[in-house]
């Protein structure tokens, strides 16, 4: 990690600008136009109920391939998906009281660095959750969202430099 962290605040007006957000994303997760990149990566989401976190992942997954049905994981804690060789695992922790279960729930070796891991609510976990490359604070912003994105590594860094905020 360089000494400075890079930050990214996004205007998101409408919901179509949290998807192009999303889009854009996917694109960084999946190492696409980076013949350095492989795919992989860790996001954490993070928002009051309504400012778009499943909305930019079920986005994120589509632009990543995921076909059929996307269904917020707020009851089951995780929904996963596989396209080809890639494993998509989409956490959330809104409901998740108890931070040992986490140690008990088997879902630590889910984390293998190739996987692409987003997660809701992370705050929820607790301590457990090892650091993302990307974080993400949504927030209501008149009738849109905002977006303040983090880099917790230094992809997550290349991700934030590489993002064009200016279609957004
Ligand atoms: N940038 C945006 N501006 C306005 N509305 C948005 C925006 N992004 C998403 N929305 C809407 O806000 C709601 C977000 O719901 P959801 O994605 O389930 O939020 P969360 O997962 O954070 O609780 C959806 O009704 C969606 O249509
Ligand atoms: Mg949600």
């Amino acid at each position: 990690m360089s000494p400075v962290d890079p930050i990214l605040e996004l205007s998101l007006p409408n919901e179509e600008a949290t998807e192009r957000l999303a889009q854009n994303l996917a694109a960084l997760v999946l190492g696409n136009g980076d013949t350095q990149a492989k795919p992989g990566g860790r996001i954490h989401l993070s928002g009051e109920l309504g400012t778009g976190k499943t909305t930019l992942v079920r986005a994120l997954l589509r632009a990543a391939g995921v076909t059929g049905r996307i269904k917020s994981p707020s009851y089951t804690l995780l929904e996963s998906y596989n396209v080809s060789s890639l494993y998509f695992y989409h956490f959330d922790f809104y409901r998740f009281s108890d931070a040992h279960e986490w140690r008990d729930a088997g879902f630590a070796e889910l984390f293998d660095e190739h996987a692409i891991v987003l997660i809701e609510w992370p705050e929820q976990a607790g301590t457990r959750l090892p650091p993302p490359d990307l974080d993400i604070q949504l927030a209501y912003a008149g009738a849109g969202r905002s977006a303040r994105l983090r880099a917790g590594s230094e992809k997550g860094q290349r991700w934030i430099r590489s993002l064009n905020p200016s279609p957004l």
